[in-house]
């Protein structure tokens, strides 16, 4: 079906202007490096898709950087209309628990009373379509141009992953990349919302930098794990989001201890409190710890975090502790 649709929208843009194509659940994604932004062909390719038999919504996105005149493009920021802040959830290192971060934290913010946006920019592993239980859903637009956030348990969100899938290996790299985020981010009906929290990808390359750049980020969460190499990734983080100017809201401990499900008897397997040490070190707040515990993980990978599934476990509360530290520092 990819094909098929690929031959179609050749008709209508020059083969090295289509960036991705995509077709889940009857919905087609096209993407366009096009600076031009040309509505009316787009608009008849949507048609022309649409008419496949099987198909049921149509998308062609432009993804070209759109640059005002008069402005350098390191100053042009992406504006995200009705997102009052952005929050960054990072780490220097991957597999620490950004995602389960990001998600349950977004959850706890929206359990005190704030409208929450959780974004998913992890090109290299979008995990949150699986996590919020969107996965495989391709993002709707009833005008064929602003796409419908994704509406669970409270909060809007929005990912990567539904254009690319949570296992098709992304060689998207630098302008590409950042080219489709901008647009599931400023081409999307987010409404009123307080706070945006973005999932970042891992690390502090290109991509990191371009975002911090781009998005008027209010601070940033950095996640690490106590081990001695996570910190010093985390530290690295820290130190790249100080070089664009975006202030660090704190650091969070995750997988900071280990609780038996069996018996609860505690076990620092990694060491403990290595981040709040590398916290005062840095001289940003020492945000909270989360533990290691299998039901932080069971309920995120049936799409059911533990925030919305279990929040009156304490777990749920730590998370709500943390959201509530960094409602205070936003305010
Ligand atoms: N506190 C925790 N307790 C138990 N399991 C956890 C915890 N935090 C994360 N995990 C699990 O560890 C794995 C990695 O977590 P997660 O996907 O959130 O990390 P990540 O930093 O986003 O990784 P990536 O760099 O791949 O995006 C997942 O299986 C997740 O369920
Ligand atoms: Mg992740």
């Amino acid at each position: 079906m990819e094909n098929q649709i690929r031959k179609i929208a050749e008709e209508y843009f020059r083969p090295e202007e289509i960036d991705s194509v995509s077709f889940l659940n009857g919905r087609a994604v096209v993407t366009i490096l096009n600076s031009g932004e040309n509505e009316e062909t787009a608009a008849l390719l949507r048609e022309k898709i649409k008419s496949l038999p099987g198909v049921k919504k149509a998308s062609v996105i432009f993804t070209a950087e759109k640059k005002p005149q008069g402005l350098h493009p390191q100053e042009e920021k992406w504006q995200i209309r009705g997102v009052k802040k952005i929050i960054a959830v990072a780490s220097g290192k991957g597999g620490v628990g950004k995602s389960t971060t990001s998600v349950n934290l977004a959850l706890a913010l929206s359990s005190l009373g704030q409208r929450v946006a959780l974004f998913d920019a992890d090109i290299y592993g979008p995990s949150i379509p699986t996590m919020l239980g969107y996965e495989g859903v391709g993002p709707v637009s009833y005008d064929g141009k602003i796409l419908e956030p994704f509406e669970y348990m409270g909060i809007k969100s929005m990912s990567i992953g539904t254009l690319v899938g949570k296992d098709t290996p992304l060689i998207w790299r630098g302008a590409k990349a950042c080219g489709a985020i901008q647009q599931l981010l400023t081409d999307v009906n987010w409404g009123e919302t307080d706070i945006m929290v973005i999932d970042m990808p891992p690390g502090t390359g290109d991509i990191q930098i371009t975002l911090s750049q781009k998005l008027n980020f209010s601070g940033a969460v950095i996640v690490s794990t106590p081990q001695d190499i996570a910190l010093i990734d985390a530290v690295k983080g820290v130190n790249m989001f100080r070089r664009v100017d975006v202030s660090i809201l704190g650091i969070v401990e995750n997988m900071s201890y280990y609780i038996c499900p069996n018996c609860g008897t505690r076990a620092d397997i990694f060491g403990h409190a290595g981040a709040q040490a590398a916290a005062q070190e840095l001289k940003v707040p020492f945000l909270g710890e989360i533990p290691l515990h299998i039901d932080i993980r069971s309920t995120s990978d049936s799409g059911t975090p533990i925030v919305y599934s279990q929040p009156e476990s304490p777990y749920s509360q730590a998370y709500k502790e943390i959201a509530g530290k960094i409602i205070s520092e936003l305010a």
